[in-house]
């Protein structure tokens, strides 16, 4: 009689040691399915690949056993399980270094350039336009062009614009049929520089906000296509930035491109990608959440200047910095990608929804093989990350409708740091099944949630989640698989009331029909 109980008394001590009892008790959410909000926008699921390290050279574009250069159809079609909405391009900070002349025409006669921003490598030009152009159409995506204002001309970027754009007829036109493309492309995402605050040109927001005009003016619509102007927004708080450049520009604008990362430590001494501590846990994951106040603050900024929301608030690059890969080119930002960026990814994209009014787009950095990249690949080797997964869970989410969510979000807490324990996002898609994401911040201990959900009748439910047993989980090449989604049987609908336990850092994504 006495061993069991003491075997008992053991556990519990071993549990409440381990932090791996319940910090809260089951959590309420309401949720109201008959009262959709905004659309959430599809772009907000999407993307971004910068001649930076190996996303474009050495991921994308890869050279065949001919020695020629060609798409890797590889990472192609794991992107397309993503439905990837749009892609963001040439850059980041390259954007502002790049001439896209360099880059059409025969491809021995391109000349080769120096990309001094990221690791001094020499590019051959081989991924130009038609090639990324290519791409877009082999993923059946959007573009998202960055011209270059800070080394650029306006004539420079008029050029590539009616390139891209117009109808035929032109010197541009002309141009491009030369090179093997008749139909313009019709592209509408426009970025007008990157990051024009910093790597972009040094500048203030109000010699940003003159040389904006100047630029967007010279978009001339080309038949049906019309510039979609993206200014360079904010980096984090630079609320100044947002109030000079919507006060000086706000009604030539039609995107503010704000960027904001999620780093541990310090900009100057990063933590590492899976080799860190709970307490670098809960950090990332508080500072992942610091985009709430990000976007809440630029929003009730923007509102005063356009209070009709006609602006989006893009977030053009956010997710994860962490210290490169030992042994990689500190210029190529490779690292690694652990459960812990995969419910970076799944707390942002909650926070995007529930400012999906104000938010419209948003491109996390980057795809493959850079920053928190959807894919790594190693030669003909490609390895999914847990971010990839996350993005896949979340694609029922894009261009349905937001429904509303009263959430008791619990507490996770390490230490002396305490943060929310619970996220969630939910929408009702065009077939009329509500998809509903949580994710469980806290690495230790279930939550369990009961949810009311109102104005619907559901009588079946089911789902999928991911997770893993150690917080520093990752895949990697030779064990892909580590962290994958799995079919989740745990939730429980009974009338109005679904309940569900989530494990200890998961994200779960449930489909209510
Ligand atoms: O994504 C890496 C870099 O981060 C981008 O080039 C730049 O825009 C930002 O500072």
């Amino acid at each position: 009689m006495r061993t069991p109980r003491l075997a008992h008394l053991i556990l519990l001590l071993a549990l409440v040691a381990s932090g791996a009892a319940a910090q809260d008790g089951p959590l309420r959410m309401v949720l109201n399915v008959d009262a959709p909000g905004p659309t959430l926008n599809r772009h907000l699921y999407g993307h971004f690949a910068e001649h930076l390290g190996n996303d474009i050279y050495g991921g994308f574009w890869v050279r065949g056993a001919d020695g020629e250069w060609g798409l890797n159809q590889d990472v192609i079609d794991a992107l397309k399980e993503l439905n990837p909405p749009n892609v963001r391009w040439p850059g980041g900070c390259f954007a502002d270094y790049y001439h896209w002349r360099d880059g059409v025409g025969p491809a021995d006669e391109r000349p080769s350039v120096v990309n001094t921003i990221w690791g001094g490598v020499t590019e051959d030009n081989s991924f130009g336009t038609h090639e990324f152009m290519a791409l877009v159409d082999a993923l059946d995506t959007e573009p998202f062009v960055v011209g270059n204002v800070g080394s650029g001309t306006v004539e420079e970027m008029a050029d590539w614009w009616e390139y891209f754009n117009h109808p035929g007829g032109s010197p541009m036109s002309d141009l491009r049929a030369e090179n093997g493309r008749e139909e313009p492309w019709n592209v509408r995402f426009w970025g007008v520089g990157n990051e024009s605050w910093g790597c972009g040109g040094e500048m203030t927001p109000e010699y940003y906000s003159d040389l904006y005009k100047r630029f967007q003016t010279f978009l001339r619509p080309f038949g049906d296509t019309r510039a979609f102007r993206v200014a360079t927004g904010p980096n984090v708080d630079m609320y100044d930035w947002t109030e000079t450049v919507m006060r000086e520009a706000g009604r030539f604008i039609d995107g503010l491109d704000m960027h904001y990362y999620t780093y541990t430590g310090t900009w100057w001494d990063k933590g590492r990608a899976t080799d860190f501590t709970e307490a670098e846990w809960l950090e990332a994951l508080d500072r992942a959440m610091r985009m709430d106040e990000l976007i809440t603050r630029h929003s009730a900024i923007m509102d005063r200047y356009d209070p009709g929301n006609r602006v989006w608030l893009i977030v053009g690059e956010w997710g994860t910095w962490h210290q490169v890969e030992e042994g990689t080119e500190p210029g190529f930002l490779y690292q690694q990608n652990a459960l812990r960026d995969a419910l970076v990814a799944s707390v942002t994209l909650d926070i995007f929804a529930s400012h999906a009014e104000r938010v419209r787009m948003a491109n996390i950095a980057q795809t493959v093989n850079v920053l928190q990249a959807m894919i790594l690949t190693d030669g003909e080797r490609l390895v999914r990350t847990p971010t990839f997964h996350v993005f896949e869970m979340y694609k029922v989410h894009q261009d349905a409708q937001a429904l509303p969510l009263v959430l008791d979000r619990g507490t996770y807490t390490h230490g002396d740091e305490s943060i929310p324990a619970l996220s969630a996002s939910a929408s009702r898609a065009a077939d009329g099944a509500v998809h509903v994401s949580m994710t469980n911040m806290d690495p230790n201990a279930p939550r369990t949630v009961t949810t009311s959900v109102r104005g619907g009748a559901f009588s079946a439910v089911s789902g999928r989640v991911l997770t893993a047993d150690a917080m520093t989980a990752h895949n990697t090449f030779d064990a892909p698989d580590a962290v994958a989604p799995a079919p989740f049987d745990a939730p429980r609908l009974d009338g109005e009331t679904l309940t569900v336990t989530l494990p200890p850092k998961s994200v779960v994504t449930l489909r209510l029909e």
